[in-house]
């Protein structure tokens, strides 16, 4: 049986995972507005890891027989001043995710929930991912936005971005 301390932090996760997803969708709104319809697809993507994300905390939950429980999900922004503005703010959102998967590992160490331990640590590296796909992208675009050209490209290859569903990790 999950410890009820675990089964909150887990699901509070659950929770902003979901909003992650909600967040990069709606950054794909924002540059399908744009016109810029491969930096959308780079964002449709993002929020399909987000769901798989958020699915593995669910699928966990089940797995040890703890409660899923659904909560409210904030309302994401809708407008940014610019692609560069809008991947600084994707990296700063992976970088506090970073953080909230540290708290609930160190919370996991703290308990002796060694299993809980295990499962999270495929989130520790899926972080470490996420943070350097960010910063790839945010480099890229700051250096796309000094050229009329550059944008164009960079659009170009993000559409090329396509989804691959994670390994289970159990
Ligand atoms: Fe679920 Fe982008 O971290």
């Amino acid at each position: 049986m999950l410890d009820e301390k675990m089964t909150d932090a887990i699901n509070k996760q659950l929770n902003a995972e979901l909003y992650s997803a909600y967040l990069y969708l709606s950054m794909g709104a924002y540059f399908e507005s744009e016109d810029l319809s491969g930096f959308a697809n780079w964002m449709r993507v993002q929020a399909q890891e987000e769901l798989s994300h958020a699915m593995k905390f669910y699928d966990y939950l089940v797995q040890r027989g703890a409660r899923v429980t659904l909560t409210e999900i904030e309302t994401p922004p809708t407008e940014w001043d610019s692609p560069v503005a809008v991947f600084e703010h994707v990296f700063e959102h992976e970088q506090m995710v970073t953080g909230l998967i540290n708290k609930l590992v160190d919370l996991a160490i703290s308990i002796s929930d060694h299993a809980t331990n295990n499962f999270l640590q495929w989130y520790v590296a899926e972080q470490v991912e996420e943070e350097e796909s960010a910063s790839g992208v945010l480099q890229k675009v700051k250096l796309a936005g000094e050229s009329p050209s550059g944008l164009f490209m960079l659009d170009q290859e993000l559409s090329q971005r396509v989804f691959n569903p994670p390994a289970s990790s159990q």
